[in-house]
């Protein structure tokens, strides 16, 4: 596996994300959604940077299964609790790839008429995007490769990594 984000590289794109919420949402009130795992690692980084007064809620997704592609079947394991009509709702993710998983989130939040709805990832991998996804807030871009640490794993292995790796075609970890 190859280096692609270190640790500094990370923090310095949270930083730059969290400027430009507190820019946005100045005077206002936000909602986080962090969506799990993945992106345990990365909320908690972005919301200690958040200076705006917010509130956190999780909701657990998943279409992977075990292999690196996704099943495009979207599996909602720990539902929302928290209601977010007329609320200033941030989506946060660690990654968004093929964009089925947050396109069904989003349309149920959407039902829901929150206030406003963004979405905010640290990794746009753009190569095989399938539903069109509003990314408002991105670390960084990508076309292709399947990434691990930081929250990212390959079969619930690595996401304790403090960097972002790539893994190298037909290599077993
Ligand atoms: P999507 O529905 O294809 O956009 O997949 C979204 C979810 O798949 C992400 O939130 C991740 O949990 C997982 N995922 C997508 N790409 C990767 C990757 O490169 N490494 C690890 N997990 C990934
Ligand atoms: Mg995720």
């Amino acid at each position: 596996m190859r280096l692609v984000y270190s640790p500094h590289a990370i923090r310095e794109a949270t930083v730059q994300l969290a400027k430009q919420i507190n820019k946005d949402y100045k005077g206002h009130q936000i909602h986080l959604i962090g969506v799990l795992k993945g992106a345990f690692i990365f909320l908690a980084d972005l919301v200690r940077q958040i200076e705006v007064p917010c509130s956190v809620d999780f909701v657990r997704l998943s279409s992977y299964g075990s292999s690196t592609q996704s099943s495009g079947r979207v599996e909602e394991k720990i539902p929302l609790k928290d209601p977010i009509g007329g609320q200033h709702v941030i989506v946060v993710e660690e990654i968004v790839d093929s964009g089925t998983t947050l396109a069904k989130l989003l349309d149920e939040l959407e039902a829901q008429g929150p206030a406003s709805l963004r979405v905010c990832t640290l990794v746009d991998k753009t190569g095989r995007r399938e539903a069109e996804i509003p990314v408002h807030y991105r670390g960084f871009r990508l076309e292709a490769g399947f990434l691990i640490g930081y929250g990212l794993d390959l079969d619930e292995r690595y996401r304790n990594l403090p960097g972002i790796y790539v893994m190298e075609e037909g290599e077993t970890l």
